[in-house]
């Protein structure tokens, strides 16, 4: 089986082919040096790059994979969440694909596909919990069984990722600002002491919007007094605290839930700080920890089509008359 996944979800225009689970192409075309001048993903621009690029995209995709598009089973394409205008350009291709070829059409949940990258290492082993770290997402999210989806706790304000390109903005470092963060933070102490938010609650919600403000406060303050600081040592002490938020509410639903799997995605999955400190946290536990590789914890077109897969096997698919949901909840991904 012979499946095509799309990707226009926010600033990466993707397109890969999956043949029986075997990846043969993922094509990513970045915007990132066109919102790099805004300081961040500006959704007009975002939407008219994607229409530029989406035909050539599929056709690389569609080469390098070796196949043609009478070769295809199905065309998965990301639904939401995500910006609407960005959403509609992969929508509108994949239904044009499925219309003059008689192919059904998937539609996947954006965060169904982050988890689903981690297939890419191994099958998913179930009961686990999905930890969603990602520029417009923070969730944690309980799967019994394949397909089921019981979010336990979300952001209650910004996403992770979101306060990591918005403390790199005021740090002057470039967009998207995890990366940079996250390489800075190695050279760096934490001398800093910005609070936890939410620390010890009885809760599974996650919250960046206090850490954020604390960190642009603590910057605009010393740079009015004119003290000298190291912007390294800004980017450890927000880091341990960003991703310290992460692996407590992780343990805590470790530990409420009897959790032996764990499961880590989104694109901060790929920071170095999270990735080692989840392991070795798990590790003490005996609870196994699986994050995918570092190419498909970003957006990528690939993740979607190894959802589609899954999807595929339930038959879940789409009349041709369906639009782009910007937010479109994991457990509602039946509903289109
Ligand atoms: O999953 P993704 O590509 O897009 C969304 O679905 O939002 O995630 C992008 C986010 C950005 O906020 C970016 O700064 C963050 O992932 N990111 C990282 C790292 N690499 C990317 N955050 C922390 N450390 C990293 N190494
Ligand atoms: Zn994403």
């Amino acid at each position: 089986m012979v499946i095509l996944g799309i990707e226009t979800s926010c600033d990466e225009t993707s397109a890969a082919i999956i043949k029986d689970g075997v990846l043969l192409s993922n094509i990513v075309s970045s915007q990132i040096e066109e919102h790099v001048k805004f300081g961040g993903v500006v959704p007009e621009v975002a939407s008219r790059l994607h229409a530029e690029n989406i035909t050539l995209v599929i056709r690389k995709a569609l080469e390098e994979a070796k196949v043609t598009l009478d070769d295809l089973d199905a065309v998965a394409v990301t639904r939401g969440p995500g910006l609407v205008g960005a959403l509609h350009v992969g929508i509108q291709a994949a239904k044009t694909i499925c219309m003059l070829y008689n192919i059904p059409l998937i539609p996947v949940n954006h965060l169904i596909g982050h988890i689903y990258a981690n297939e890419f290492v191994k099958p998913l082993e179930y009961p686990l919990l999905a930890v969603i770290v990602s520029g417009g997402h923070s969730e944690l999210v309980l799967m019994k069984e394949e397909l089921d989806f019981q979010v336990l706790g979300q952001t209650r304000d910004d996403a992770i990722g979101e306060s990591y390109d918005k403390v790199a903005r005021v740090l002057g470092l470039p967009y998207p600002g995890g990366v940079p963060i996250d390489q800075n933070a190695k050279e760096g102490e934490h001398i800093y002491k910005f609070p936890t938010p939410l620390h010890g609650e009885n809760t599974y919600d996650l919250s960046y919007s206090g850490l954020k403000t604390n960190v642009i406060n603590l910057v605009n303050t010393l740079q009015m007094k004119g003290e000298p600081y190291k912007m390294q040592d800004i980017c450890r002490s927000f880091q341990d605290v960003a991703v310290g938020q992460v692996i407590e509410r992780t343990l805590k639903a470790v530990n409420d839930f009897d959790i032996k799997n764990v499961v880590v995605c989104g694109g901060v999955s790929a920071n170095s700080y999270l990735r080692s400190k989840m392991k070795e946290e798990l590790d003490k536990l005996g609870v196994n920890l699986m994050i995918p590789p570092i190419w498909s914890c970003t957006d990528n077109a690939a993740m979607i089509a190894k959802a589609g897969e899954v999807l595929y096997k339930h038959k879940l698919f789409a009349p041709l008359t369906i639009s782009p949901d910007p937010n479109w909840r994991v457990e509602d991904y039946k509903s289109f």
